[in-house]
């Protein structure tokens, strides 16, 4: 038996205590004093072992000394749990700090692309005339002679083929291959590839040999239009001409037809648009298809007749958008772009 007395074991424990509160005091984080915890309060720990020695105590003394030691042993607990919450709170408070978004950051707003001005004139183009039933067709840019001059009733050497300042590609036989001068060559393709009735349009890119300046660029872009049905008139393609008008451009607007000539269309005639203040407007070609053409791409004249329309993308943007030189349009100049 030790002479232990219930004095000397209360000083101890309010010592262990003691340093038990510095310990947990001086812990940085939750898993510090998480980790503190056995040897703080486990079975294992000094105050734990205090009391093994109350039985070396005189048996009056012992309820006093193990209250005493029961109460220091809540006080750390009291304190460890008390530490944890502090140190929890603070780690939620630097987590929430770490990932706080600041809302009144300003960005940059991303840059959104948009279609070129052509390509919208075109989209909306093709829509005008979907909503009239026609549907849309393509053909290459690279053509053959045949199918851009020879198919569309342009004799060789004949001078209708000089009022196209033709690029030639040097492929195959020379003169056979060429970029294509205007979209007439889908009708072509068309006719040959479809049986009628046909209500087809044809956008896409044309080229001539044209210097470029305000009003003239050698790559530009045509829509054709090609209707092959029983019983088709003049007076349906000005119809067709005059629906397209007012569907497009709105309104007040309306469209006239003037004799012209060309080889695969008769008889031919230009287009015109009036505006609402008078002013006419040259839009392109048309005519009834030339049964020669019709029978040179397997329709039969006899039962089938149709008309054809051809005009130019770029200057009914130009004149949609208030553009005044056809050569802004490609110069990608993104401020003069992003206007549209
Ligand atoms: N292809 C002709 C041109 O570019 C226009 C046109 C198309 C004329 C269809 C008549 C019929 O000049």
């Amino acid at each position: 038996m030790t002479s232990d007395t219930p004095a000397a074991l209360v000083a101890e424990a309010g010592a262990l205590t003691a340093e038990a509160v510095a310990t947990l005091e001086a812990a940085g984080s939750v898993a510090e004093v998480a980790a503190a915890r056995p040897e703080l309060l486990g079975k294992g720990s000094p105050l734990a072992g205090l009391r093994r020695r109350l039985g070396a105590l005189a048996p009056k003394d012992r309820p006093a000394a193990g209250r005493a030691l029961s109460e220091a042993l809540s006080e750390v607990e009291k304190r460890y749990e008390t530490r944890l919450d502090e140190l929890r709170s603070a780690e939620r408070r630097l987590q929430l700090e770490a990932e706080r978004l600041d809302l009144t950051e300003l960005h940059e707003p991303p840059q959104v692309g948009r279609l070129h001005v052509i390509t919208q004139t075109q989209r909306r183009l093709e829509d005008v005339f979907c909503a009239m039933g026609y549907t849309v067709a393509e053909g290459p840019e690279i053509e053959t002679e045949w199918h851009n001059f020879g198919a569309l009733n342009f004799p060789p050497g004949h001078p209708a083929r000089d009022m196209y300042d033709t690029l030639y590609v040097d492929h195959g036989p020379p003169g056979s291959t060429l970029l294509r001068t205007h979209t007439s060559p889908v009708q072509v393709r068309v006719m040959q590839n479809q049986s009628p009735p046909l209500y087809v349009v044809a956008p896409g890119r044309c080229y001539r040999q044209d210097t470029a300046d305000a009003t003239h660029m050698p790559v530009f872009h045509q829509i054709e239009g090609l209707v092959i049905d029983e019983d088709i008139t003049l007076g349906d393609l000005a119809g067709a001409i005059e629906t397209f008008t007012t569907a497009y451009f709105g309104p007040g607007f309306t469209s006239r037809l003037r004799p012209s000539y060309f080889p695969f269309t008769e008889p031919s005639a230009e287009f015109d648009v009036q505006r609402p203040d008078g002013t006419w407007l040259e839009l392109g070609g048309s005519g009834m298809v030339h049964p020669s053409v019709l029978e040179v791409c397997g329709v039969d004249p006899e039962r089938w007749s149709g008309f054809a329309f051809g005009f130019g993308i770029d200057r009914l943007a130009m004149l949609r958008y208030g553009v005044d030189d056809l050569r802004d349009l490609w110069t990608n100049d993104v401020r003069f772009l992003e206007q549209f």
